[in-house]
């Protein structure tokens, strides 16, 4: 195998959006979690908080390995849209759009990082999965709504 010379400044640049993102992340779902009405409000409550709570634990993930490549963590955080929507079936759709928006800029980290730092791969590889694992449950919760 071929080691690559990992391009730090693009690797932080993309970790920095990504952290931005995620930080956007905690904004969006905590909104949603908090304009949920209707009978299945509670359970739906509780997973959006969680996907806040991961948001906020994958944007400080992000930001430690910033640090650790000596850049500089962003402060700020992705545009987040309010669409002034919010019954539960456009919250799970929004929900989804961010994952696989998220997955996407973690697969561009792939890219950046593949064959150039085991460790960056790895998280990469791993955090594709987790968006993937994201996605598919909004996608079966969405799957009630027809
Ligand atoms: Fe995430
Ligand atoms: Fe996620």
């Amino acid at each position: 195998m071929e080691i690559k010379e990992i391009n730090v400044s693009l690797v932080c640049d993309i970790l920095n959006e990504i952290m931005e993102y995620e930080l956007a992340g905690v904004v969006r779902y905590t909104h949603s979690s908090l304009m949920v009405s209707g009978p299945y409000r509670i359970p739906i409550v509780t997973f959006l908080k969680e996907q806040a709570s991961e948001s906020l634990k994958h944007a400080q993930q992000a930001g430690e390995l910033i640090v650790g490549l000596d850049g500089h963590p962003s402060l700020k955080t992705a545009k987040i849209q309010e669409t002034h929507r919010h019954s539960i079936k456009d919250i799970l759709e929004e929900g989804l759009e961010h994952e696989l928006t998220a997955l996407s800029l973690y697969k561009k980290l792939l890219g950046s990082v593949t064959d150039a730092s085991v460790y960056l791969e790895e998280y990469a590889r791993t955090m594709i999965g987790e968006e993937e694992q994201h996605s598919l449950e909004l996608k079966a919760m969405l799957k009630d709504f027809g």
